[in-house]
């Protein structure tokens, strides 16, 4: 842990992906970085890491699809700059299970199309000729190439190769000196710095700061299913998502199997019904998941803000950059945020297309 009179220029709380990933792209623009980790694994840890900004693109969502492909976009050449991040970059199958989820479908497909984004309408015939372990019962799938997968926990251990991180040390507030943050504070001593990202997921709900200056966050459960399959990849290559389940396989015989979506506090104890839920919805859609066996069941906080888009930029002290509420999207929004994070910790001002994710729009209603 840090002597009480370290002094950094940037220290970034949390050390998720996307902490870790802003102290680097920090540090790629000449600052000294240090991230600051409470050395228990938050939201990544959970996730099932789907790069999918068309797939998960819902009605009225306009600015989180902007966001999510300007990451989408960034991300080859993001992993390409890390050691085995666990990158797959094979397609998603979004599939509908009786006429409803069909018209549904096709209602989205045409949004997706409105909006220039490539969606392959497929027949039960031609879907199952992609993807042979969906069950006979499917009414239509869409065809999206271009999202993609990767495993969190392998993305976090190569950023971490990237960048000093300080562990176990959890940030319990700020130090504040009028206006202006100069470092973090945490039980074993102060880290001081002349800015502070803050990228603590959930966490920062516990962080003592003034009032004026918070964003806030609420916890949304979800409960993944890591499932193996002893005879070895091939039950499906790419993404299956239905309208409630998605499954991701990371091509060694192993899948990821999610999430439910609950608004119930800090609890993460994992339950028979979520269990039930998950493998109801996705057994329609492959019915071999029956076959697979549990590795891992596992239940997450998704950090959300009161409009479910993230609060990424300067906040209300001088030297406070906000990298947080990323709900959903935490993994595909990433690059993204490491890039305008590093920006604004240079003194450049937020472009755009990012002004949504600007955290001084909470100004006044966290307090
Ligand atoms: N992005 C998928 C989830 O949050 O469950």
């Amino acid at each position: 842990m840090a002597a009480q009179s370290e002094s950094f220029d940037v220290a970034v709380v949390g050390g998720g992906p996307i902490g870790l990933a802003c102290a680097w792209r920090a540090e790629q623009r000449g600052a000294r970085a240090v991230v600051i980790d409470a050395g228990e694994p938050g939201a990544w840890h959970v996730a099932a890491g789907m790069l999918a900004p068309v797939s998960e693109a819902e009605f009225g969502e306009g600015s989180l699809l902007q966001l999510g492909l300007e990451s989408a976009r960034r991300y080859a050449d993001f992993c390409a700059e890390l050691e085995d991040p666990g990158l797959r970059s094979v397609g998603t199958l979004v599939v509908a299970r009786d006429r409803d989820e069909a018209e549904a479908l096709d209602r989205l497909a045409e949004f997706r199309r409105g909006l220039g984004l490539p969606v392959e309408r497929l027949r039960p015939s031609q879907a199952r000729k992609l993807e042979p372990a969906l069950a006979p019962t499917v009414r239509l799938a869409l065809e999206i190439e271009g999202d993609h997968s990767i495993d969190p926990r392998k993305l976090v251990a190569a950023l971490r190769n990237k960048v000093t991180v300080y562990d176990h040390a959890r940030a319990t507030g700020l130090l504040v000196d009028g206006q202006r943050v100069t470092g973090v504070i945490t039980p074993e001593g102060t880290v001081r710095a002349d800015q502070v990202v803050i990228a603590a997921g959930v966490d920062v709900a516990k962080l003592d700061l003034p009032a004026a200056a918070r964003v806030p966050v609420r916890p949304v459960k979800g409960q993944v299913l890591r499932l193996r399959d002893r005879s070895g990849p091939g039950l499906v290559e790419r993404t299956i998502r239905g309208e409630q389940a998605y499954f991701v396989p990371r091509g060694d015989g192993r899948y990821v199997l999610g999430a439910t979506m609950e608004e119930r506090g800090w609890d993460t104890t994992p339950t028979a019904g979520g269990v039930y839920e998950l493998l109801r919805d996705l057994s329609e859609l492959v019915p071999g998941v029956f076959e697979l066996e549990i590795e891992e069941l596992i239940a997450g906080l998704r950090p959300a803000t009161p409009d479910n888009l993230p609060a990424i930029g300067p906040g209300a002290l001088d030297g406070l950059v906000w990298a947080t509420g990323h709900f959903r999207n935490g993994i595909l929004l990433t690059p993204v945020t490491a890039d305008l994070v590093a920006a604004v910790l240079a003194g450049e001002p937020l472009p755009d297309w990012a002004a949504p994710a600007n955290p001084q729009r909470f100004a006044g209603v966290a307090a």
